[in-house]
């Protein structure tokens, strides 16, 4: 509406109109009145913190059709749409804007409106043909609609907290089209008058814990194009109805409480292209029916009661991702599927799947991703399951195939995934298998395999699991293994490989898990396995190693298990592995000889050390005493230092191995004293130290101490609350121990020592030098300490610590309460995880390892949205709860920055910037007009290459803090996308 008319035009139109063109005096005072209208609300009513409106002016040329998010008819000029979408406006909703007669739509989306949506201010809009108020702040119950809105035809209020039912009055909307309450707080049940809405198109309501069947009649909705009900808490049975829903493409329901057969008028979906019914309680057989939908592409009614064999002609559909997951389906894959040209992703596992695999599977489709396990499959692999090149993710684990991987697979260099273990499958496997570029995960244990590793294993450079273990593998283990930077565990156990381990196997770094054992190999364990830094586990048990055993092993700092048993090891055992906090370690059945050392001299240790007839200890029995020295004198004192080494032997050992230690407690308040790594002080230079001149911090649950020790080694000990006012003490206790107490990571915090007192409790661990991330990034030092590559690296390595719970420990732990507070950093800025006091362990065998928790965990501006109406948490949250620390880390701002306006979070806020950015074009590399400028911490100095790196930071963080805890990735994807 801004066309260009001359000053004097402007002067003359006006009454020239009003003299001689009678028709357009209610033009000329609509006009006026619209701009008075506008004019009053946003004065009375509107609170414009960015100024978004300040060209709402009388003055302006063409007002008021030329103002921010008016659009007047063309016609006319009068006012017919009014659209403040993302101008962060606030204020409670604003009737008046209603008062414009030719008003039809109003656009409120994303701003800061509050407060009720009363009935009686809606009354006024009862005119308008689209209303939509999503993504703001309103609460309270939804309006009721009276019988004068006749022409509503979008009424779009998701992303609220409305609460309460749905009222019936929505019913009563003749002409609605599109109804979305997506997100909201809505309970009760949904009305069956929503299926007088006859000429509803979408209807939206997901994410809203309703406790609600679904309507009876909602076949009546024969217009109905999307039915998005996913996580809506619905109970009861599919209806009959649903199945004159002719002209549905959307059909989801995952993620609720349905139960009963899938009716068997589903067939009516002409037009269906994707149904989603996972994750409820359906039973009974899929229909037949289901194979004469001519549209459909996607079918996933995984995680149900399902059962019965596949309808044969499910293959004919035009269907692409079919899955079939975790139900009870029996009987044979039909044919069908094999020649259906679409099919990309396959997932039938945990069923009970019998008979062979289609010999044509991956024939004449682009197959992906293939999942079989966990069911009865006989018989041969199908040969072209990568015939078009496309395969990434490949798993037939426990099933019952047999012969040999086909050698059309070792060309499948798309391959990343491979689980192939617990079958019958034997011969050698294809060359190229071993050495795809892009192959993430290798598991063939347990299969009959024979022949040998290849040298191009070197070329599977991001491999980061090979378990090989159980089968006939022979010859060498290949130098070319070496060139696996990213490997954490490797099985090769229980096979017949032969001669020496390569030496340069000590440079895998990354290395967890290393097990050899129940080989043929010989030689001596190579020199340098100091480097093995992260190695939590060795085995090289019934092999025919020789030599000494080295001394290194005792300096790395995570070794848990040592397992050395039935070789021929000889010479003295290093007194240095006394220094591991061993959960196992075997020895035994070696060629060892001399004393024993102080820190194994026990009968705890015994079984470890049989079998070594040259091994001497002064008093365990039945080991042969060690050789009397000879004089007398040196007898003696050989005594009293043997009594003395029992002691403090003894007095170690107690600290060692989670033992009452109240016998030796001089202060009667401690009961139990546990300690979890080797620490240089005693439970009394902890009491004593925890003075008021010590205290670092306090909080709820209690107090920080930084204490220094007589080593020189400084600790952070903290004490919590007993009695009443440590209600919760125990909890947070247990979980820190049980949690912390079983991990070693570079990146999570270290737990010394716990300590359990008459009443308090106490935890001791590693003394991190410069605090918490929250506090360098939100206190007053931020700028100066935190610049962008230290950020950066603080993002990554608290992903690998998480990742680290999530994925490498047995059972996961789920950490609940991540946040930049959470994340300590050390001398050098190296991050660690740490307070688990809300952390729970993921049971392995509740399905997708959720789990329900009770009470509320974790803080706030950091909990996930699911979290809020389904009080269940997986590993998810944790990823949502570091999505935030990473818009942390880019933005500066807290969670929750009070320039966000009240009640709305960094991500809403983030999201809300990038959103706005990408609808101008591109990324802010390339664009940096954008308001990226808005979303960056300024006190951070850039460079050119740092702009991209935050990039990727930001979009990963947007990618964790998805509303869909699915859409988020795992965290060992985070920390893969991250170094990207
Ligand atoms: C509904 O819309 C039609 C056509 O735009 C219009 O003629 C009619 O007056 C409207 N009714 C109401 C109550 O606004
Ligand atoms: C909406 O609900 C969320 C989750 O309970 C809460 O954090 C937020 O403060 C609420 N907003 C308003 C305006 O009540
Ligand atoms: C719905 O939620 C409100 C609080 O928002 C509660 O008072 C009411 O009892 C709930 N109704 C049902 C049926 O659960």
């Amino acid at each position: 509406m801004g066309s260009h008319r001359s000053p004097l035009l402007g002067l003359i139109l006006p009454l020239f109109l009003l003299l001689t063109c009678s028709v357009s005096i209610p033009v000329v005072s609509s006009t006026k009145r619209d701009v008075a209208v506008l004019l009053q609300v946003k004065t009375d009513q509107l609170d414009d913190p960015n100024n978004e409106l300040n060209n709402w002016v009388e003055t302006s040329q063409n007002a008021p059709c030329d103002w921010t998010g008016i659009t007047c008819d063309p016609q006319n000029g009068a006012v017919i749409s009014i659209d403040l979408s993302n101008l962060a406006v606030a204020g409670p909703f604003p009737a008046n804007f209603c008062r414009i007669p030719t008003l039809q739509n109003l656009n409120l989306f994303n701003n800061y409106i509050n407060g009720s949506l009363f009935s009686k201010s809606l009354s006024l809009c009862s005119r308008l043909h689209s209303i939509d108020l999503s993504s703001n702040l309103f609460t309270g119950d939804l309006p009721e609609f009276s019988p004068d809105f006749i022409n509503l035809t979008t009424l779009v209020l998701s992303l609220n907290n409305f609460t309460g039912a749905i009222p019936a009055s929505f019913g009563r909307l003749p002409s609605l089209k599109v109804l979305r309450l997506v997100s909201n707080f809505l309970n009760g049940t949904i009305p069956e008058s929503l299926t007088n809405l006859t000429e509803l198109t979408h209807l939206e309501l997901a994410y809203n814990p309703f406790f609600s069947p679904l309507p009876e009649s909602i076949g009546n909705l024969t217009k109905l194009e999307n039915l998005f009900l996913p996580f809506s808490n619905l109970i009861g049975k599919i209806p009959e109805s649903i199945g004159n829903l002719v002209s549905l493409t959307n059909f989801d329901l995952s993620d609720n409480n349905l139960s009963g057969e899938i009716p068997n008028t589903i067939g009516g979906l002409k037009s269906v292209v994707q149904i989603e019914l996972y994750r409820n309680q359906l039973s009974g057989e899929l229909p037949a029916t289901l194979s004469d939908l001519p549209s459909l592409v996607r079918l996933d009614v995984s995680q149900n009661n399902l059962t019965g064999n596949l309808p044969e002609r499910l293959g004919g559909l035009p269907i692409e991702v079919l899955g079939l997951n975790d139900n009870n389906f029996h009987g044979e894959i039909p044919e069908s599927l094999a020649t259906n040209p679409n099919l990309s992703v396959l997932k039938l596992f945990n069923n009970r799947f019998s008979g062979n695999l289609p010999v044509d599977l991956g024939r004449y489709s682009d197959l992906t991703f293939v999942d079989f396990s966990g069911n009865e499959f006989v018989g041969p692999l199908p040969p072209y399951l990568c015939y078009r090149k496309k395969l990434a993710h490949l798993c037939t684990f426990s099933n019952k195939l047999t012969g040999p991987i086909p050698t059309s697979y070792g060309d499948c260099d798309s391959l990343n995934y491979v689980r192939m273990f617990g079958n019958n499958l034997s011969g050698p496997v294809p060359v190229g298998f071993w050495g795809f570029s892009g192959l993430t995960f290798l598991q063939l244990d347990d299969n009959n395999f024979d022949g040998s590793i290849p040298p191009s294993i070197a070329k599977a450079r991001v491999l980061t699991n090979l378990r090989i273990a159980g089968n006939n593998f022979s010859g060498e283990i290949p130098t070319g293994i070496c060139q696996l930077k990213e490997l954490v565990a490797l099985d090769a156990s229980r096979n017949k490989f032969s001669n020496k381990m390569p030496s340069c196997m000590t440079e895998l770094s990354e290395l967890h898990s290393l097990n050899l054992g129940d080989n043929m190999l010989a030689g001596e364990i190579p020199e340098g396995v100091g480097s093995w830094k992260n190695l939590t586990n060795l085995s090289l048990s019934h092999n025919n190693f020789t030599g000494e055993i080295p001394a290194d092993l005792g300096s790395l700092p995570s070794l848990a298990f040592l397992y050395l048993d039935g070789n021929s090891f000889s010479g003295e055992i290093p007194v240095e592995l006394t220094k591991l906090k061993l959960t196992k370690f075997n020895l035994s059945n070696n060629k060892l000889e001399g004393e024993v050392p102080s820190g194994f001299n026990s009968l705890f240790f015994l079984q470890s050390l049989m079998g070594n007839p040259g091994l001497c200890s002064p008093d365990l029995n039945p080991l042969p005493k060690c050789p009397k020295p000879k004089r007398v004198s040196m007898y003696v004192v050989g005594v009293l230092v043997a009594v003395a080494l029992l002691m403090i032997g003894i007095f170690i050992w107690l600290l060692k191995t989670k033992t009452v230690c109240i016998l030796f407690s001089k202060k009667p308040g401690i009961l139990k004293i546990t300690s979890f790594q080797r620490v240089g002080f005693n439970e009394e230079d902890l009491l004593d130290s925890l003075t008021e001149e010590n205290l670092i911090g306090s909080g709820g649950s209690g107090q920080v101490y930084k204490v220094k020790i007589k080593n020189g080694e400084t600790v952070a000990v903290k004490k919590l609350w007993g009695g009443n006012k440590g209600a919760d003490t125990e909890a947070v206790f247990r979980a820190e121990v049980e949690s912390l107490g079983r991990i070693r990571h570079a990146n999570v915090v270290k737990l010394l020592v716990s300590c359990v007192g008459e009443d308090f409790r106490i935890l001791v661990y590693e003394y991190m030098e410069n605090g918490s991330l929250g506090d360098l990034l939100h206190g007053d030092k931020g700028g100066v300490l935190l610049n962008w590559a230290r950020r950066f690296s603080i993002a990554v390595g608290a992903a690998r610590g998480l990742a680290y719970l999530h994925h490498d420990c047995i059972p996961p732990i789920v950490h609940r309460d991540v946040k930049s507070n959470n994340i300590l950093l050390d001398e050098d800025f190296g991050p660690r995880v740490a307070d688990f006091g809300l952390a729970k362990t993921l049971q392995c065998n509740v399905k997708e390892s959720d789990e329900e928790m009770s009470g509320v965990a974790g803080s706030c501006g950091y909990i996930a949205p699911e979290y809020a109406y389904t009080l269940r948490v997986n590993e998810k949250s944790d990823v949502y709860s570091f999505g935030v620390v990473l818009l942390e880390l880019v933005t500066g701002k807290r969670p929750n920055d009070d320039s966000f306006g009240e009640n709305k979070d960094i991500v809403k806020w983030v999201t809300e910037v990038a959103l706005a950015s990408a609808e101008v074009g591109s990324g802010m590399a390339t664009n940096p007009r954008i308001d990226w400028a808005k979303l960056i911490d300024q006190r951070m100095s850039l460079s050119t290459t740092d702009y991209e790196e935050i990039e990727n930071v930001l979009n990963v963080a947007l990618l964790c803090t998805s509303a869909s805890p699915m859409s988020r990735p795992s965290m060992r994807k985070v920390v893969e996308l991250l170094k990207n």
